[in-house]
């Protein structure tokens, strides 16, 4: 295992009826900024349970973050803050909304010229407004984690700062019932290739790491499945949630050597082709494994072995087994797992290609041995 400092801040109010806590935790001096996204918590009564809460608080809103969301509406936010002299954010949504409004706390108290090279060009982060998030879409992890993606044109670029953290995370399961089947299993999907990222590397010794990261595999592969058939489980969701939450929280990642390739090459599918996250991943993570299963062989064996119950037949046939499971799994969360299945071809690759190129994003992978030429052929694999 490797060398590693551990440190998570966040503090998480878990279970339905959840998010009347907002009431206690949030100061109410505090000048607060409400941000949300395009509407899903005004119909599915999550706005309606916000404002209950915070009705002797002082709130003002900030609606329309997209899905992959754009620099530009960030900014608006920025100026707002500006404006009201808000102190706080409150982040109510998905992965968009969080990372949207962790960039709209960094950008805000940014002393350089241009906010954007806290993505371009990593401009350190030296403060930011503190955050609190509702989160109502089991995928990212982003409500404890320190990492946020953003979106300008189609360019999307990610940033790291321990100061954009949300304080609190309120996890409240019910929120995902007005989730669309598509939306739900975007979220296993993408949890489940966040385990992989820290996990599908090669071993080092760390046994604790691996069987947390197993045991949340195994959760995914239990549950996603059903809460595509019993959409108001609420302990199918819960732990769902539990598990999207862990995957990208920090604590499997230490110790262990990150691929993230599978995130790269797919941010490139999302920005120029919307494809959505999750499904970038389903497309891309069993390319990867197919063309880099020598130096990922051992790990491979022991997913298979551990979560998929593949003990038999030689090395190869396990392994072969093992990428089969993993595709199976994917569909049977109805997702693509082939370019084709959303309509792209070899001919879409380039631009991809080109883009990575620009980013400099030209050696990926736990060994940093993904160059553009193996990009290319991971891309071609999963056509
Ligand atoms: O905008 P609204 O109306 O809220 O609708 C959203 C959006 O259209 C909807 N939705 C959210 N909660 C809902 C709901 N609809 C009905 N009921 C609910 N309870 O779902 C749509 C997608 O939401 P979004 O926030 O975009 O999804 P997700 O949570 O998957 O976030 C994806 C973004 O996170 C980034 C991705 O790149 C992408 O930009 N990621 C962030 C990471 C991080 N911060 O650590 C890591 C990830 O790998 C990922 O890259
Ligand atoms: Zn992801």
């Amino acid at each position: 295992m490797n060398n590693f400092s551990y440190e998570n801040t966040t503090k998480i109010f878990f279970g339905e009826g959840q998010i009347s806590q907002l009431a206690q935790q949030l100061d109410k001096q505090a000048n607060i900024l409400f941000i949300y996204g395009g509407g899903s918590i005004k119909s599915n009564g999550v706005y309606q349970q916000v404002t209950d809460a915070l009705k002797d608080h002082h709130v003002i809103e900030f609606s329309g973050i997209q899905a992959n969301p754009q620099y530009d509406t960030l900014m608006q936010a920025v100026a707002l803050i500006k404006q009201h002299n808000i102190d706080y954010l409150l982040a109510v949504g998905g992965g968009s909304v969080v990372d949207g409004t962790k960039f709209i706390a960094a950008a805000a108290c940014y002393q350089g010229q241009d906010p954007w090279d806290i993505l371009a060009n990593q401009a350190e982060v030296a403060q930011a407004l503190p955050i609190g998030c509702v989160l109502t879409l089991p995928a990212t992890g982003s409500e404890t984690n320190e990492g946020a993606v953003i979106s300008r044109g189609h360019t999307k670029l990610s940033f790291m700062s321990a100061h954009v953290r949300p304080q609190i995370a309120i996890l409240d399961p019910s929120t995902g019932f007005s989730l669309s089947k598509t939306q739900i299993s975007n979220g296993v999907v993408d949890a489940f290739v966040h385990i992989c990222e820290q996990y599908l590397t090669y071993p080092v010794d760390a046994k604790v790491q691996d069987r947390f990261a197993e045991g949340l595999l195994l959760t995914l592969v239990e549950e996603g499945p059903k809460a595509l058939v019993e959409p108001t489980n609420l302990a199918v969701r819960s732990n769902i949630m539990w598990a999207a939450t862990q995957a990208l929280s920090g604590l499997i990642g230490v110790g262990v050597p990150h691929d993230w390739a599978s995130h790269a090459l797919g941010h490139q599918l999302t920005g120029f082709y919307h494809i959505d996250h999750g499904k970038s991943l389903s497309i891309i993570l069993p390319a990867v494994m197919k063309i880099k299963r020598e130096q990922k062989a051992q790990k491979i064996l022991q997913l298979g072995e551990r979560v998929f119950a593949i003990t038999q037949g030689t090395d190869e046939q396990r392994i072969d087994a093992t990428i089969a499971a993993t595709e199976a799994f994917f569909k049977e969360m109805q997702m693509p797992v082939r370019l084709s299945d959303v309509g792209l071809a070899e001919k879409d690759i380039a631009p991809l290609l080109a883009e990575l190129s620009r980013l400099h994003h030209t050696n990926l992978g736990e060994h940093g041995d993904i160059d553009l030429a193996c990009s290319e052929i991971i891309y071609k694999q999963a056509l």
